[in-house]
């Protein structure tokens, strides 16, 4: 069974779309944002807490299962899903992102690409084909090609065989899936150039994969070209395929970038920006740390039903987070989430109700970034 998209509702003055996912765990409603559970937990969160949120779906990272717990364990406990004890969808990235990160500790070659680890300095090695069979062994219900990131900003000609290679590894990964329950998405690639973007995603859509992810943004590119290369690149994909935006973002990046036809994200931002004390709302963001806050009473928003804003007023959240008080990270990052999961909902029933984008307007002119 190849991955079904359902595309429910189109917004009529703009791209953004409302759809459905179905995975062999469940479905998804987009829009989505995904909650980032790199080591096999939200930061801070646990499984109990980010379900009463109304997280759909949690993002795994091969390269961080890959060196722990490792094949060895994950196939032994029969899979990321059984390891963790979460029974709903998950996406995992192919780590070529985390990889090419790395620039003093990997190298690249055509057959795949070679790295140390971060765990015992050991030299561990993927391919497209390894990459593919690690991901199955994870159980991930949507796996990612093993692709080549490259800066935006980097010589034309480097990014030219970023993407070459990236469409070669893309087949290579294509052909060597071998369970349809555990689905594949392509990743664009193509920089800030215009004709290589459409040639990543010509090149991905005559391959025919279950969704398309548009990769190497927000990797040192501005502001402006980042909105532009989504517009552009979210026009050059099926209707009929879900889109997902990688590593994207704030809530006016999501804003954004669902206007532009994205239906996925993810982002660490929820979580960590938590631990610096900042915390998002339908009002703009608020530092908790900031000294006025020492004696407010008002939780973080009056307007927010989670349990953090009806128990815990700002004065609490600012002492906890000046104190480095692991709680105070918590209570916020539980807060962010909920908040994330209310601003993708609004998002999806504005787009039914046909009112999207009046709500983007508002959102991005009345909201401070
Ligand atoms: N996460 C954010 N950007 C990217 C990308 O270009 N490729 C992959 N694999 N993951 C990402
Ligand atoms: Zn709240």
């Amino acid at each position: 069974m190849p991955l079904k998209f359902d595309y429910i509702a189109k917004d009529p003055h703009s791209e953004a779309r409302r759809g459905r996912v179905h995975t062999a765990h469940g479905t998804i409603e987009t829009p989505v944002f995904m909650s980032v559970g790199t080591f096999g937990a939200v930061r801070t969160l646990d499984h109990t807490e980010i379900e009463e949120i109304g997280v759909q779906i949690i993002l795994g990272n091969t390269y961080h299962l890959y060196l722990r717990p490792g094949p060895e364990i994950l196939k032994d406990v029969g899979g990321y899903h059984k390891l963790i004890g979460w029974n709903k969808p998950i996406l995992t990235d192919s780590g070529g992102f985390q990889i090419f990160s790395l620039p003093h500790q990997r190298v690249i070659g055509e057959k795949g690409v070679t790295f140390k680890s971060y765990i015992d300095q050991s030299y561990k090695r993927l391919t497209p084909e390894s990459d593919i069979a690690f991901q199955e062994t994870i159980g991930s219900d949507i796996m990612m090609v093993l692709d080549v990131c490259v800066p935006s900003t980097s010589p034309y000609e480097v990014c030219v065989d970023a993407m070459k290679r990236t469409h070669r590894w893309a087949k290579r990964c294509k052909l060597a899936k071998t369970r349809d329950e555990n689905s594949l998405f392509g990743i664009v690639q193509g920089a800030i150039h215009e004709n290589l973007r459409k040639e990543s995603a010509e090149t991905l859509v005559d391959l025919n994969f279950d969704g398309y992810a548009v990769g190497g943004l927000a990797v040192g590119e501005t502001d402006e070209e980042r909105e532009h290369f989504t517009n552009f690149t979210a026009r050059l994909l099926p209707t009929q395929k879900p889109r997902y935006l990688m590593g994207v973002g704030t809530p006016h990046d999501l804003v954004r970038s669902v206007r532009a036809g994205i239906d996925m994200f993810d982002c660490i931002i929820p979580t960590n920006h938590a631990r610096q004390g900042v915390a998002y709302t339908f009002s703009g963001k608020v530092k908790m740390r900031r000294v006025f806050h020492a004696r407010e009473q008002s939780p973080i928003d009056p307007s927010c039903a989670c349990y953090v804003c009806k128990r815990f007023t700002r004065a609490y959240l600012h002492q906890l987070t000046k104190c480095e008080e692991p709680t105070g990270w918590k209570l916020i990052a539980y807060h962010n989430t909920w908040f994330y999961e209310r601003l993708m909902e609004k998002i999806r029933d504005t787009i039914v109700a046909g009112t999207f984008s009046q709500f983007a307007k508002d959102f991005l002119s009345h909201v401070e970034e």
